[in-house]
């Protein structure tokens, strides 16, 4: 039996920061302030990431590169880290992004790599929340309600339980 399957991606798309609700809009200028402390000397490219804890906690982070390319780290994972090295219990409710290149903050806005949406998405299931994504661009800005819309059909925990090999 053949069963097709279809999967829709809502999301908000606003033209003006000012449109963001005044925490919303808090957040992503923290993630564009922060950008500032990106070390990014290879891409040039500089990213920031706020990320808002149940507390009122704010937690930032930036990309940090390296010689050894592969061992650099983007803003968003080098923010979760932080926080959960730091505020382990307090559970993250929202996470604004913003980056810049040579020509400063992008006209569209920077939608979070594969690695990051796959450790977004495990911060919600281990903080048993929803973390909201304000995207910032120049030109237009994306709300999206919930990681695990942005990686349907995830890898997860849930995998490894119910594929270990009987002993
Ligand atoms: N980067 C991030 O920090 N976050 C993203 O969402 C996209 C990419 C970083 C990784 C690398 O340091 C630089 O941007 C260029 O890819």
């Amino acid at each position: 039996m053949v069963t097709n399957h279809n999967i829709t991606l809502s999301y908000r798309e606003l033209s003006d920061i000012e449109e963001l609700s005044a925490e919303d809009k808090n957040l992503l200028k923290e993630a564009m302030a922060v950008a500032e402390n990106a070390y990014a000397p290879y891409s040039g490219f500089r990213v920031g990431a706020a990320l808002r804890l149940e507390s009122g906690k704010t937690v930032k982070g930036v990309n940090v590169e390296n010689a050894a390319f592969p061992s650099g780290i983007c803003a968003e994972r080098s923010t979760i880290s932080a926080s959960v090295s730091n505020y382990p219990d307090d559970k993250p409710s929202a996470i604004a992004i913003a980056a810049f290149n040579e020509e400063g903050l992008t006209d569209q806005p920077v939608t979070p790599c594969g690695n990051c949406r796959q450790v977004i998405a495990e911060e919600e299931t281990r903080s048993n929340t929803r973390i909201k994504l304000i995207l910032g661009g120049k030109k237009n800005i994306y709300v999206i309600e919930s990681m695990s819309s942005l990686l349907p059909l995830q890898f997860s925990k849930k995998n490894l339980l119910t594929n270990l090999p009987s002993l």
